[in-house]
């Protein structure tokens, strides 16, 4: 078990583009392993790799109250399906910030598990606010940029407070 350093906003290392994953080998999977470790203790419900300073198309997630249904998706490529979805966001990179984003309701990934095995998914609701989410981090995109100039400076100036506190203690 291992718990990796998650990058906070606004780390320029989270703008980076993910590139995409060439080798399904015992390396990708400890990876992933390592990023559910890292997704569970936070707790959050899902982590892109951008998220932990590694530039590969990979996200874990898991909506499950019991934590029992950890999801893979390795190179994803995502189609947006009909309706629009308001919800509260939050995000392992934006510690302590919760705001409300539009997302698409339904959608359809494909994407490969940690075996190398392709799939398709269609989906709705919460999970599929999670994938758009987690998506957005392998292109060096972030939920807070969906809101206005005067909330992204708030939340910057709120969580330089948080890590000057932080250092103090
Ligand atoms: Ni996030």
């Amino acid at each position: 078990m291992a718990i990796l350093n998650i990058l906070e906003y606004p780390d320029p290392r989270l703008r980076n583009k993910a590139r995409p994953v060439e080798h399904f080998d015992n390396g990708l999977r400890t990876l992933v392993d390592n990023m559910f470790d890292t997704m569970y203790a936070a707790p959050g419900i899902g982590l892109a790799a951008s998220q932990v300073n590694i530039h590969r198309r990979i996200i874990v997630i898991d909506i499950s109250e019991k934590c029992d249904e950890p999801r893979v998706f390795i190179n994803p490529t995502l189609s947006l399906g009909s309706g629009t979805l308001e919800t509260d966001e939050g995000c392992l990179s934006v510690p302590g910030i919760y705001e409300t984003v539009s997302r698409a309701e339904n959608i359809v990934v494909n994407a490969f598990d940690q075996h190398g095995k392709p799939f398709e998914l269609a989906t709705q609701g919460l999970l599929a606010v999670c994938i758009q989410h987690e998506c957005d981090h392998l292109l060096g995109k972030m939920f807070v940029d969906y809101l206005s100039r005067i909330k992204q400076q708030r939340i910057r100036q709120k969580l330089s407070k948080l890590k000057r506190q932080r250092a103090q203690d």
